[in-house]
């Protein structure tokens, strides 16, 4: 596939079928995303990729910590959003819940969905994305790339996948199940599998601001 189409028919999946990734698959993924660029080229990223009952079992135990309310929320960002991210994070909030026709008033609807973001949401793999925390923001910002590069890759190669920063939320739980020290910055996680084309969550798309937007032009 074009590089422009790939670009135009990637979205976020958020239900898979259990079917597993054949390996040959999987590796060339993760070996096209080592082409990604990064400062100095220090390429900080370092997957932990978990596959068949370790997914399960990370997903459940992630979950269930989450609900205990035990431990600390860390947030790599900023834990409000304001002004126009507020208002896009609102945009694709609401938009996700009216996809699977949750109301705004159905608490525990979004509740179980909001518990879908520390899963795999049935897909086979779920991989997390660490850097040496030495590296500060660069570290993260190259890791971001790499997880982008890996979308694509991923996408080309048949696959659906979903990004999860809310995993790195619970990086000292992630840290603990993985035998880190605090020396690995938890960047994000990932799963991805055959995504379930049934599922209506797998039809919900965002939108993008317009160039202008974004795109400040200085020419004299
Ligand atoms: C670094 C990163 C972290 C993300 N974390 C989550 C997450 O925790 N839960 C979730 O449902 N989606 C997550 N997403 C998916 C975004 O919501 C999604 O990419 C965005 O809304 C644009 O939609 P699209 O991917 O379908 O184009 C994440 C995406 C990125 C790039």
């Amino acid at each position: 596939m074009e590089l422009a189409e790939l670009l135009r028919t990637r979205y976020s999946y958020r239900a898979f079928r259990p079917d597993p990734v054949p390996a040959d698959i999987v590796d060339e993924v993760f070996r096209l995303a080592q082409a990604t660029p990064s400062w100095c080229n220090t390429q900080p990223w370092q997957v932990h990729l978990l596959s068949g009952e370790a997914t399960i079992r990370f997903g459940e135990e992630l979950g269930e910590h989450v609900l205990s309310g035990a431990g600390e929320v860390v947030y790599l960002g900023v834990p409000a959003y304001t002004g126009v991210h507020a208002e896009r994070r609102r945009e694709s909030g609401y938009g996700l819940y009216a996809a699977l026709g949750i109301a705004r008033e159905d608490r525990a609807a979004r509740a179980v969905q909001m518990l879908r973001n520390f899963s795999s949401s049935g897909a086979p793999h779920t991989a997390v994305v660490t850097s040496d925390r030495a590296l500060g923001t660069y570290g993260a910002v190259d890791c971001g790339a790499y997880v982008g590069t890996l979308m694509l890759a991923a996408r080309s190669a048949g696959l659906g996948v979903i990004a999860q920063g809310a995993v790195a939320m619970r990086s000292d739980f992630v840290r603990r199940w993985l035998g880190l020290g605090d020396d690995r910055l938890i960047v994000c996680a990932f799963s991805f599998g055959f995504a379930d084309d049934a599922d209506p969550v797998n039809r919900f798309r965002t939108t993008r601001a317009d160039l202008d937007a974004v795109v400040h032009r200085v020419d004299s």
